[in-house]
C-alpha cells in the first residue's frame, strides 16, 4: 500500500482498523446500554445490505484497512453474518476480521464463523455469577455464554477475548472473579470504563468507575503493564506471572486515550463516524447503494480531514450516540 493512499488525519494518526456495525438490533437489555430492550423503530433507516457492505469494505481496503471488527447490536441477530464475515474475509487487503458479540448463539455458530474466516471473538460477559449476569442483561444466559466460549476454543479460536463493563452497583465487587478466571485459562479480559451515553446519564452517575480504580486493584496484585507498540489501538495491557490470561484497561475517560486512535466506525445504516462520540455521522449511504466505491472513498477522504482530536465526554458531550447499540463501541 502507497503510504501516500493510506488513511490519515489531520494529527498524523493512521487508520487501518474498521469497527462495522451490522446491525443496531440487540436481543439484550443490558442496563447500560438498551435497559428497555430493542425498540424496533419503522422510521428508522435499515442497515445496510451484504452488497453496500461489500461495496463499503472494499472501499475501506483500497484506503489502507486491515482489520475490520463487526459489531452491533448484536451482529448475530442478521441471518447472513456468516456471509458478511466471508465478504470481509475474501476482501483483498483485509487481514483480520474480527467478531463483538454477546454470545447467545455462539456455541451454535462458532464452527461457521470459524469455517467463513473469522479470526477472533469478543464476547461481551459483564458477570461471572449467573444471577448478576441476569440482572445486567436481562437473561439468565451465563451459562450459554460459557459454553459458547468453550465451543469457540474448541473450533480452534485462539484469539478469544471477553468485554467487561465495570459497574459500581452491579460488578464491580466482582473484579476478583475475572482475575480466577484467566488466572488457568489463556483468554484476555478487558475491562471497559462505563461511558455516558445519551440515554444513561443517570444510571453513569450510579455506576462509573474509572479505570484508575481498576489500575490500582491491578497493581496491588502484582499485574504488569506490557509497553505498547505503535500500531496498538487505545487499550492498556497487563500481565501476571502467575496467571495465563491477559488483563486489558479500556479508559475513554484518561487522559491521552485518544492519542492512540487507530480506529473509524460505519453505523448499521451506513452513517461514517468519525469519533465514538462524535456529534453526527456522515451519510454514505447513497455512493453505497449505488455500489461505488470511488465516492465511498472520496467522500470518507474529505470527511476525515476533519477528525476531531479527542472526544469532550468527560465534560459531559455524548454528541450524537444516544446508546452503543446503534454503533457498537
Ligand atoms: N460504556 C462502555 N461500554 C459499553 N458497551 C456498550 N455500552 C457501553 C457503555 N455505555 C460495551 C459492550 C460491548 C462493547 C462493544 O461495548 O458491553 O462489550
Ligand atoms: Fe446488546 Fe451489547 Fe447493548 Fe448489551 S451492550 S444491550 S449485548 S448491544
Amino acid at each position: 500500500m502507497n503510504q501516500a493512499l493510506s488513511l490519515k488525519d489531520a494529527m498524523g494518526r493512521r487508520f487501518r482498523y474498521l469497527r462495522l456495525s451490522v446491525t443496531d438490533r440487540c436481543n439484550y437489555r443490558c442496563n447500560y446500554c438498551l435497559p428497555n430492550g430493542y425498540q424496533g423503530d419503522d422510521t428508522a433507516e435499515p442497515a445496510m445490505t451484504l452488497d453496500e457492505i461489500e461495496t463499503l469494505v472494499s472501499a475501506f481496503a483500497a484506503m489502507g484497512t486491515r482489520k475490520i471488527r463487526l459489531t452491533g447490536g448484536e451482529p448475530a441477530t442478521r441471518k447472513d453474518l456468516t456471509r458478511i464475515i466471508e465478504v470481509c474475509k475474501r476482501t483483498p487487503g483485509i487481514e483480520e476480521v474480527v467478531l463483538t458479540t454477546n454470545g447467545y448463539n455462539l456455541s451454535k455458530k462458532a464452527a461457521e464463523w470459524k469455517a467463513a474466516g473469522l479470526d477472533g471473538i469478543n464476547v461481551s460477559l459483564d458477570s461471572l455469577d449467573r444471577d448478576r449476569f441476569k440482572d445486567i442483561t436481562g437473561h439468565d444466559h451465563l451459562p450459554r455464554v460459557l459454553d459458547g466460549l468453550e465451543q469457540a476454543r474448541a473450533v480452534g479460536f485462539t484469539r478469544l477475548k471477553i468485554n467487561a463493563v465495570l459497574l459500581r452497583q452491579f460488578n464491580w465487587d466482582q473484579f476478583d472473579h475475572f482475575l480466577n478466571f484467566v488466572r488457568k485459562q489463556a483468554v484476555a479480559v478487558r475491562f471497559i470504563e462505563l461511558m455516558q451515553t445519551g440515554d444513561n446519564a443517570v444510571f453513569f452517575r450510579e455506576n462509573s468507575v474509572l479505570g484508575s480504580q481498576m489500575e490500582e486493584k491491578l497493581q496491588l496484585q502484582g499485574w504488569q503493564e506490557v509497553p505498547k507498540t505503535p500500531l496498538d489501538g487505545p487499550a492498556r495491557e497487563f500481565r501476571h506471572p502467575d496467571f495465563a490470561g491477559k488483563i486489558g484497561l479500556i479508559m475513554p475517560y484518561s487522559k491521552d486515550f485518544c492519542r492512540n486512535c487507530n480506529r473509524l466506525r460505519v453505523a448499521s445504516n451506513g452513517n461514517l463516524h468519525l469519533c465514538l462520540f462524535a456529534d453526527q455521522g456522515h451519510s454514505l449511504r447513497k455512493a453505497l447503494s449505488a455500489g461505488e466505491t470511488v465516492s465511498v472513498i472520496r467522500q470518507t477522504r474529505l470527511l476525515l480531514e476533519s477528525k476531531a482530536a479527542g472526544h469532550t465526554l468527560e465534560q459531559g458531550f455524548t454528541g450524537a450516540t444516544s446508546s452503543l447499540a446503534m454503533l457498537g463501541g
